[in-house]
């Protein structure tokens, strides 16, 4: 049968949307509280919804019972402090799953090419319904940062690099696009980032707001570009190295055993 997808995702994997031309302040995205939470980078997570309403990040289907990335509970205590923020993740009335505010630390390019992953945002997801995409609402003004999505994590032959000023708003397919941010500047970066059900409400949304699947390209010095590509690979051989040699003195311990 299959998921129901975006057309407007088809192309490229993500869409840009018209800026969010309204100040929230930045209380929404401050006051409220975080906790560590490893994901690509230097991080900490907020959440305003989660699994069953706690203040933890987990995916869903790591809860008992585990379930998708759907039908996430709000949490008050979080919801309180941020009116604003919550009332734009539930604008486009898809179903929401997880939605937390990432706070990201100042990397480099390279940083940031290392950090490209997938997200497993349709574990447990029954056929049929709904294939989960993700928003990003740009909280901060990081006019020299970036996203870098690419097709596939060690090809630089297809990267798209998103400007993200303060309102910049991207709804991505994060299961099928690898993605980071480069954050370049001083300050923590912070972005709202919601798990939405695809369907006739998010296409509206993304209609509503002229989401288009290119827009102009983040612009990138020839030698940063191929310096940051040698890095991943001398990070990404380092790391095959170490779970190499973890592999052996786990297996020679087993044989001594
Ligand atoms: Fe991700």
């Amino acid at each position: 049968m299959g998921y129901i997808k975006s057309a407007a995702l088809e192309e490229t994997g993500f869409v840009v949307l018209d800026p969010y031309d309204r100040e929230i302040d930045p209380k929404e995205w401050l006051d409220i509280e975080y906790v560590d939470w490893k994901s690509s980078g230097d991080t900490r997570f907020a959440p305003l919804a989660s699994a069953f309403g706690e203040i933890e990040c987990n995916g869903f289907w790591n809860h008992t019972p585990p379930r998708t990335d759907k039908d996430g509970v709000w949490i008050p205590s979080q919801v309180e402090k941020a009116p604003t923020l919550t009332e734009r993740a539930q604008e486009p009335g898809a179903n929401v799953g997880r939605c937390r505010i990432i706070e990201l630390q100042p990397n480099t390019y390279a940083d940031c090419l290392y950090n490209l992953h997938q997200d497993d945002n349709n574990r447990l997801n029954p056929d049929g319904t709904g294939w989960v995409v993700r928003g990003f609402f740009n909280l901060t003004d990081d006019k020299d940062s970036f996203f870098v999505l690419r097709e596939n994590r060690t090809d630089p032959s297809v990267e798209y690099r998103i400007a993200l000023p303060a309102g910049a708003q991207l709804i991505i397919d994060t299961q099928r696009l690898w993605h980071a941010a480069t954050h370049r500047g001083d300050e923590p970066r912070y972005c709202l980032i919601t798990s939405w059900e695809s369907g006739s409400e998010l296409d509206a949304y993304i209609a509503k707001y002229n989401g288009k699947p290119t827009t102009d390209y983040v612009e990138v010095a020839q030698d940063e570009l191929e310096a940051g590509q040698a890095e991943q690979a001398r990070r990404d051989a380092a790391r095959a190295a170490y779970y190499a040699a973890k592999g052996k003195a786990a297996v020679q311990a087993m044989s001594e055993a």
